[in-house]
């Protein structure tokens, strides 16, 4: 099953035509990538996939509804299950709030139920302990914040989680200690990924399919080739 199906789309900026003619699908639970160089509209696809970013034409599938219709009929629920981390997620966070106040608020603004334990819960799914509820962001590294930008949206359960360039600032080894612990949780939520990233040998290894948008060197014009490794559209 298709969790998301693109069909014939284009999206410009003005006479800055990012992309047209394009057409994927989105399996369920599996990691979908998206690589290209920077300006090619990575985060632009991801924007418009979350209904945040108008296109041209073309149509988009969220589990076989079509997105404007769902935006207009389903909003909350697609708010829900639709999520993003985006590669700063220290500027998601609010400064002034303590990590508990930030892992609280998904429950308060979805009405979900919890208790203090929920939220030593979601730590501990992402590897965190209970000593992380009284600080600040900034009492935190990079890729601690990254972990709490992932435990405050596991609240929600979503089914869809884009990760628009997470990996983009961390050391090496902190990029595989993160995929690995986006995996494992991966596991037991069973959620699908669309992961936007430079690291080759992740989207290499983890990747069901991989999507390549270019900038067309021909025309000033962009263009998108997809290249589907292990399984056709
Ligand atoms: N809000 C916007 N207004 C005008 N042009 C934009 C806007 N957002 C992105 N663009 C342009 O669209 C193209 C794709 O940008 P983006 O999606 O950010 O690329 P990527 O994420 O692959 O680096 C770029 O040429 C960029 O300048
Ligand atoms: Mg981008």
């Amino acid at each position: 099953m298709n969790i998301i199906k693109v069909r014939n789309l284009k999206k410009s900026f003005g006479d800055n035509v990012v992309f047209e003619n394009l057409t994927f699908s989105v399996k369920k639970g599996s990691i979908f990538s998206i690589v290209g160089p920077s300006g090619s509209g990575k985060s632009t696809l991801g924007k418009i996939i979350l209904g945040l970013e108008k296109y041209d034409s073309g149509e988009i599938y969220y589990k076989e509804s079509l997105l404007e219709d769902l935006l207009k009929k389903n909003k909350k629920r697609f708010r829900r299950e639709v999520q993003i981390i985006l590669q700063n997620s220290s500027s998601s966070l609010n400064p002034r709030q303590k990590i508990k106040e930030i892992l609280k608020e998904p429950f308060l603004i979805h009405k979900i139920s919890f208790t203090d334990k929920s939220l030593v819960k979601l730590l501990e799914e992402v590897g965190l302990n209970s000593s992380f509820l009284n600080r600040y962001p900034r009492e935190m590294s990079g890729g601690q914040r990254q972990r709490i930008a992932i435990a405050r949206i596991l609240t929600l359960r979503p089914e869809l989680i884009i990760l628009d360039e997470i990996l983009r600032g961390l050391d090496l080894s902190l990029q595989g200690q993160l995929m690995n612990l986006i995996l494992k949780i991966k596991k037991s939520y069973g959620f699908t990924i669309i992961m936007i990233t430079h690291n080759k040998e992740i989207v290499d290894f983890l990747s069901d399919y991989i999507l390549r948008l270019q900038n067309s060197v021909v025309s000033g014009k962009k263009q998108r080739i997809g290249t589907p490794p292990r399984e056709d559209v």
